[in-house]
Parts: structure tokens; sequence; C-alpha cells
């Protein structure tokens, strides 16, 4: 099938989609994304999602104004032109082309790309897959709260873990983890869930936005705070979260083993809520 993709406008085909050598995303990663999940023909959070996207554009200051429902009618177009039903949606916006300077003009025309992914979730419950991680230094920027495609630090890693036939690769910095390479990430220990805070060292994911309203619902206990490597290897439970891996267990970390080699209850239970209800 001829894939369809959405640049700057118009519906075109994937193979005919180009971008300017001068465009801003290219050269320097000036540029902010979004990737939302699509199951059973529903998004999952799409508001979440298209408010996060307004506060990365806001935040390095591109000037690209929308309404949500005309970027979920674009979405729609796509879903249904390509025929997706479940996968992902990706969408970059960036500052846009201007000839070759560090320094931005303002007031450019952003260039904005949506296009569809097919992907199988990790969404059986009977089925849970439960993966292996590494751990690894967190060489990103101070501002990791915005969604930019400045992303080498964070494939450099993957690299590394897919070296390691791993999944993830869990990112450390001055000791603290701060979250993963796509995904968040989590622990619980005497039956408390911990995950980072959301401030500029990690991206505040919608996925654990969502976690926490069921954390909540269900009375669970939850500490948002800092916590090191020993405790990341001590946990009683680890889980990544993200639009793309949904609640994804994890049952090895370097060469220790976590819980037994097992999925734990609450990341099952989690798991389990997080499908119900998307
Ligand atoms: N990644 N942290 C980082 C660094 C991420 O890139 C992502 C998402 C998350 C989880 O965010 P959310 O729950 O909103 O998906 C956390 C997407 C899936 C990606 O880059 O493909």
């Amino acid at each position: 099938m001829n894939k369809i993709v959405y640049l700057n406008g118009k519906y075109i085909k994937f193979k005919s989609a180009k971008i300017s050598i001068e465009d801003r995303g290219f050269q320097f990663s000036d540029s902010v994304y979004e990737v939302i999940a699509v199951r059973n023909n529903n998004f999952i959070d799409i508001n979440f999602h298209l408010k996060r996207l307004r506060r990365s554009l806001n935040q390095i200051n591109i000037k690209y104004i929308f309404k949500y429902s005309d970027l979920i009618k674009i979405f729609l177009n796509l879903i249904k032109k390509n025929k997706l039903k479940s996968g992902l949606i990706y969408l970059q916006i960036t500052r846009g082309v201007q000839e070759r300077s560090h320094s931005y003009i303002d007031g450019l025309t952003p260039t904005i790309v949506i296009y569809t992914i097919f992907k199988k979730f990790n969404d059986n419950i009977n089925n849970i897959k439960c993966v292996k991680v590494i751990t690894y230094p967190d060489l990103r920027w101070l501002r990791r709260d915005i969604k930019t495609v400045s992303l080498l630090p964070n494939i450099l890693a993957a690299k590394a873990a897919e070296k390691k036939s791993a999944y993830e690769a869990i990112l450390i910095k001055n000791g603290y983890i701060t979250e993963a390479t796509s995904s968040n990430v989590w622990i619980v220990k005497k039956n408390v869930l911990i995950t980072h805070p959301s401030n500029s060292d990690i991206l505040r994911g919608v996925t654990r936005d969502r976690i926490k309203i069921l954390i909540n619902k269900y009375n669970l206990k939850l500490n948002e705070k800092k916590f090191t490597k020993t405790e990341l290897y001590k946990a009683d439970e680890v889980f990544l979260t993200s639009s793309s891996c949904f609640v994804t267990p994890v049952i090895k970390i370097d060469n220790k083993k976590i819980n037994n080699g097992k999925i734990g209850k609450l990341s099952y239970n989690l798991a389990k809520m997080y499908i119900s209800i998307t």
C-alpha cells in the first residue's frame, strides 16, 4: 500500500514527501514532536498530547497556532487513508526553512509533518511482554521536559541497549534515575509506586499522567521522588510507560534480575487497567 503523509497542508505519497535541506529541523533539530497511540480506532489521551505539543512549541518559541479539532481532523484522515487500526501517529513541527544560521529569524513558516506507523502494542493481558534493560549515563541537555527531536543521547543509549539485546536503556544522572530513552521509569518498593518528579529533568509522559490517575482512582500509594541505581536494582518491581510501550514490566536490569525474573503484581494490575481504559 502507498502510505499517505500530511506535509504542510497537503496529503501526499510517502515517497513524494520532501523537505528543504535548509529546514531547521533537519539542520539543527530545531523542532518538536508528539507520538500518539491509536488502538482499536481510538486515540489514547489525545488531549494530553496536544496540550503538551502546545507547551513544547511555546517553550522554544515556535509560532504554530492550531486548534485541537483541526489536528484531530488530519489524524482521522490519515488513519482512514492508511487503514490504521492500531499504531502510532507521528507529528513533527519544525521552526521552518531559512539560510543556515544558528539564531533563527522570527516569523518563519513552520514545517509540519504527520504520518502513521503500524504497531502491535504490548496489550495482551494474558501475555504481557516483560523486558530486559540496561543502565546508561544520561548525557542529555537540561530541558528534557520539552519534547524536541534533539535525541542524539537517547539514540546512542538505545543502540547500546540493542547491542546487549535489551529493550531499553534506563538513564542515570548524578547517581539518580531520570527516565529511559523513550519511556518513563517506575519502581515499586513495599507497595509504594515511585517515579521521578515531573520537572525539567524528564519528559512528563502522557502515559505517566494516565497511570497517576489510575493510582489515584484505585487508592494505590505514590511517591514522586528521585531514586538511585541501588534502589532500582533492589526494587520489588520495575516497569516502563510510554505511548508506544504502554505499561511494560522490566524483569532484568544489567545482570540483575527483578522479582526473580517474573512480572510483579502491581505492574500487572496497572498494565491491565491501562489496557482496559484504552
Ligand atoms: N517517547 N520519556 C521520553 C524521553 C520519551 O521520549 C517518551 C515518549 C516518554 C513517555 O511519554 P509518553 O507517555 O507521553 O509517550 C518519556 C515516544 C513514545 C517516542 O519518542 O517515540
